[in-house]
């Protein structure tokens, strides 16, 4: 007696359980599709999923994906029962303010948000009737960014399920022509080798990933949730002309500019290294292990300087000097002794190592500053807007910083304006086990350079993205697009002039590449302007104050409108069915805070549509 009662409990409690596990019959991926198209460096990429609901009742259906944090996002759209609800992208604070009764009143939720180093996430959902199907279908662009010789096309696979006609096409177009192309990541691996396939023409390339439903079951880091995990095409394209690829479509044009025959500069380069307390530990492990591959890779000809700081500032040497065979053995020293301890005096240190610098001839080299630290100026001049008035002013345009952010505990932004004053960029440190190697993959950017004072000429050009560079690096390129005046290419002259060593350089091919690709609004050339203009007017923003600053703010903001992307500025604004709660998408700001929201509108209850 007492035995059955304890079995029809439990017998009871499995019942309970089975039906709160999510079963996967209820609704049914039956297909997902990843279409990435690549011309000249731009990179179209749409997800789409369709998914049926097998049930007898209406059921909510997610949608949840993951993007390159570099993209914008360009079009959403779902198709249920023979309707389309597009997205619309409207200005951020726009969109708040419309929905602001209806995000008060629901719940937030983490819409788009940051994942990983290079990911974001977008998630959404609709209802879909009893035996009904939606298809969601999410448009992104990207401008691929050359470095250490290669571009990078990452898909991130993640259906959340093994689905039946699972694909993954990707399409590279390359006038130049393509030099190689190979396909890495975490897919990428033996179980999965003979569901890719590859084919590499002259100028074009394809990439096909077609899983079997067991395949995504079985291969590395998949199970019964089917695959998660990165493809990454790995490419680059010949250059031959050394003024490099030049594209125009009506009244706009692109160029890519990566000579590749040239020698490289002897370079002058000093290393600051944070080593207060909270570097203690692995980061200051790491720092150390990074240090000493970084000093092995330095040439004789180059010159270089070590310093470290707390609240003191170390010195290795006080001059800049040869990195030679005893002086570098020397650094190396000091390199693995180097302890933590101790607050944190960024404003010093950086003043310091521009001092170095200064004080070295830089006739026919190329002078490069590193900052590495993991956290806020804590001692001597604290005050953010001080430090980058002190550091512009003495290091006064003559060469770049470039600030790496180790961890999260840094204020990323005060080292990203930084760094933007100063002709250089930021990078974050991801602090993990292979951050020594993240240190090591930065230095690598820019230990070879070829070009100074890089200019970049565009007679006939007009509203321009950015034409000056203070260094050109072996592996990277440097790209402006433009509009051409009056739409007249005959008149339209590109030049390039730069310093090689001591010699001034000038590149003009009477006979460049130019090629035509056609009148669409839509050309990429036109959207690669759009795309480039918006990223940097972004930048820009964080370096302006007062009506300056809103004014570049409105000119980004116009532009994001315009071409549809889905920028910090602007968001994505997801229509449904009637009854249903509006989604009102963000892009993350890089380390900022998930910034999505959910909105619960109560409106009448969605429509249920007979089952045919
Ligand atoms: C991928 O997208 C391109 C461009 O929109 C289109 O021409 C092509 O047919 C698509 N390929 C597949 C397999 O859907
Ligand atoms: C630039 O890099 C390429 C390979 O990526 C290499 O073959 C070439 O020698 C490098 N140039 C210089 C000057 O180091
Ligand atoms: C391009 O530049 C002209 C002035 O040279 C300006 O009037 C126009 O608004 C600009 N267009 C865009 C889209 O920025
Ligand atoms: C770019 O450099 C040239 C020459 O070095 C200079 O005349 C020009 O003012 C610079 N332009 C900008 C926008 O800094
Ligand atoms: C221009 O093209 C002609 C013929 O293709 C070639 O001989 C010449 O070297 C080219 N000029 C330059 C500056 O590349």
């Amino acid at each position: 007696m007492e035995r059955a009662v304890v079995q029809v409990t439990l017998f009871g409690l499995l019942l309970v359980l089975a039906s709160t596990l999510p079963n996967k019959d209820d609704w049914n991926i039956y297909s997902f599709h990843i279409n990435s198209t690549v011309t000249s460096r731009y990179a179209t990429t749409v997800i789409t999923s369709r998914v049926a609901n097998r049930m007898d009742d209406s059921k909510e259906i997610e949608f949840q994906v993951r993007i390159p944090k570099n993209a914008f996002i360009s079009k959403f759209r779902m198709f249920i029962d023979g309707q389309v609800y597009d997205g619309v992208v409207k200005g951020k604070e726009k969109a708040q303010q419309q929905y602001t009764e209806a995000v008060s009143l629901g719940q937030s939720a983490g819409l788009v948000s940051s994942v990983g180093r290079t990911l974001e996430e977008f998630k959404t959902s609709v209802t879909v009737a009893a035996h009904k199907k939606v298809t969601f279908e999410l448009t992104y662009e990207e401008l691929l960014k050359r470095k250490l010789g290669k571009y990078e096309l990452q898909i991130h696979a993640r259906p959340m399920q093994p689905v039946k006609d699972f694909k993954v096409d990707v399409y590279i177009n390359e006038k130049a022509g393509i030099n190689f192309v190979e396909v890495k990541g975490g897919l990428s691996t033996k179980a999965l080798a003979n569901a890719i396939t590859r084919t590499h023409a002259d100028k074009q390339a394809w990439v096909y990933f077609y899983p079997t439903e067991d395949q995504q079951k079985t291969c590395d880091g998949c199970g019964e949730q089917g695959m998660n995990g990165d493809l990454v095409i790995v490419y680059d394209v010949n250059r031959d002309t050394s003024l490099g690829d030049i594209k125009t479509s009506t009244g706009y044009f692109v160029h890519h500019f990566a000579p590749s025959s040239l020698s490289r500069i002897p370079k002058n380069v000093v290393f600051v290294i944070d080593q207060s307390g909270s570097m203690s530990g692995r980061k200051m492990q790491q720092t150390r292990i990074a240090l000493i591959h970084i000093l092995n890779d330095l040439a004789e000809d180059d010159h270089f300087g070590l310093i470290t700081f707390d609240s003191s500032i170390f010195h290795w040497k006080r001059e800049l000097v040869q990195a030679n065979k005893k002086n570098l053995e020397s650094a190396k020293t000091f390199a693995r002794n180097i302890q933590d301890r101790g607050t944190t005096d960024i404003n010093a240190a950086v003043l310091e190592g521009a001092r170095m610098l200064n004080a070295h001839p830089r006739e026919g080299s190329a002078s490069i500053i590193i900052l590495l630290t993991d956290g806020d100026p804590t001692s001597g001049e604290t005050n953010l807007e001080r430090i980058q008035s002190n550091v512009r002013r003495d290091i006064a345009d003559k060469f770049p910083l470039y600030c790496l952010g180790f961890g999260h505990d840094v204020n990323f932004e005060f080292l990203e304006k930084m760094s933007l004053q100063n002709n250089g960029v930021a990078r974050r440190i991801y602090e993990d086990s292979d951050a020594d190697l993240q240190l090591k993959g930065f230095y690598d950017e820019v230990a070879t350079p070829l070009l100074t004072d890089v200019t970049m000429i565009y007679n006939g050009g007009t509203n321009l993205t950015q034409t000056n560079f203070s260094q050109y690096y072996n592996g990277s390129e440097i790209v402006v697009a433009g509009q051409i005046t009056d739409n007249d290419i005959e008149t339209f002259t590109p030049q390039v002039v730069a310093i090689s060593r001591d010699r001034k350089v000038t590149f003009s091919d009477t006979n460049a590449t130019m090629e035509y690709t056609g009148t669409d609004f839509d050309s990429h050339v036109q959207r690669v302007w759009a795309y480039l203009t918006v990223k940097q007017l972004l930048e820009k923003e964080l370096l302006l104050s007062g009506p300056e600053k809103e004014n570049v703010k409105k000119e980004a903001l116009e532009l994001s409108l315009k071409y549809s992307f889905v920028t910090p500025l602007t968001s994505m604004v997801v229509t449904k069915p009637l009854g249903e709660k509006t989604d009102v998408l963000h892009k993350p700001k890089e380390g900022g805070t998930t910034q999505g929201h959910s909105t619960g509108v109560p409106l009448p209850p969605p429509v249920q549509h007979p089952c045919v």
